[in-house]
């Protein structure tokens, strides 16, 4: 299996992150999405994360030039179906992902691989709307993708062995470390990880500690690179209880149980850094840790 030609489904934080890494690997990556001013703004932020790196010479004029060059925008994804590689990454909803599915299964060439970067969606169930669940595989980038090392493999319960093995030898293509994760809710890094940020919600809610006081216990006294409110705000508010209602329902435990304070967080607005306001405010030159109304 030769994979050459990627399609990306989404020019948003992940599906622009996952463009950049293929494009700077020579892969010839088409970027789609519903509107033109969600390409543009998707391709800007490449554009941004490449003229940084171009800045600290990590990459020369010329890796910077080949590396837009590699990449296309287009509307109309069906412009791109003899891609050999589709990595869909579109907003964590299910019956959004089945739609796109079945509609890539119906128009993408019959060889193509049919990648989801879903959070926790399961792969067994999207691969299930297609005719091809053997070539349906998950491929969950982290965020930042260009800065993030991991990429967790998830096999659905048909995927074949020639699909994962053309998936991991890409995924080390691109200087990535793969993970296998069978397919269960959350795979293996949101099972851990979400569960930790709800906790760090609720610990905010019942006034254990600031949003500053949390974060902060995190990064000086277990030495994350962020803290969990944080890195809530850097996943996207909507995407963490997104991710948590899908533990919660499909694991049955109510440990998983969405916090209320994020609930209400997510019903006023507050997404993160994508809006510029989540548990900090992200308008001035630094992020202001915010308080709330509990
Ligand atoms: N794009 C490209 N490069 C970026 C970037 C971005 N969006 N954000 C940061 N960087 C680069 C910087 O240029 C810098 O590069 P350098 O070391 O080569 O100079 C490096 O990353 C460090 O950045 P900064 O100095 O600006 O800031 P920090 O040292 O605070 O690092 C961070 C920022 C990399 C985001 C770091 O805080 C971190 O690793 N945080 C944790 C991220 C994490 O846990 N991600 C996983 C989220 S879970 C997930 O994605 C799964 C999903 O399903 C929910």
């Amino acid at each position: 299996m030769d994979i050459k030609k990627v399609l990306v489904l989404g020019a948003g934080q992940m599906g622009n992150g996952i463009t950049q890494v293929f494009a700077s690997k020579n892969y010839s990556v088409v970027m789609a999405d519903i509107s033109e001013d969600a390409t543009k703004k998707g391709l800007a932020t490449i554009e941004k994360s490449l003229g940084r790196l171009l800045k600290k010479e990590r990459i020369s004029q010329e890796q910077f030039d080949s590396t837009l060059a590699n990449i296309t925008t287009t509307t109309d994804f069906t412009s791109a179906s003899d891609s050999d590689l589709v990595i869909e990454a579109v907003s964590e909803n299910k019956d959004l992902k089945f739609k796109i599915f079945r509609d890539l299964d119906e128009k993408m060439n019959k060889n193509a691989i049919l990648a989801s970067n879903t959070s926790t969606i399961s792969i067994t169930e999207i691969a299930a709307v297609t005719s091809r669940p053997d070539k349906v595989i998950g491929m969950h980038f982290m965020n930042p993708v260009p800065v993030m090392k991991l990429v967790e493999l998830i096999r659905g319960l048909s995927t074949s062995d020639e699909v994962y093995s053309a998936i991991e030898s890409t995924t080390k293509e691109l200087s990535k470390v793969p993970v296998l994760a069978n397919d269960y809710p959350g795979f293996i890094a949101n099972r851990i990880l979400l569960p930790y940020i709800n906790e760090a919600c609720f610990a905010l809610m019942e006034g254990v500690g600031t949003v500053e006081g949390i974060d902060t216990v995190a990064k000086l006294g277990f030495a994350n690179p962020m803290g969990p409110l944080s890195l809530a705000d850097l996943i996207g508010l909507d995407t963490c209880l997104a991710i948590l209602e899908v533990l919660h329902g499909d694991l049955g435990d109510s440990k998983y149980r969405p916090n209320p304070l994020l609930k209400k967080l997510v019903a006023a607005g507050h997404y993160g850094r994508k809006n510029g306001i989540g548990f900090y405010d992200y308008s001035g030159e630094t992020p202001k840790p915010l308080s709330f109304n509990l």
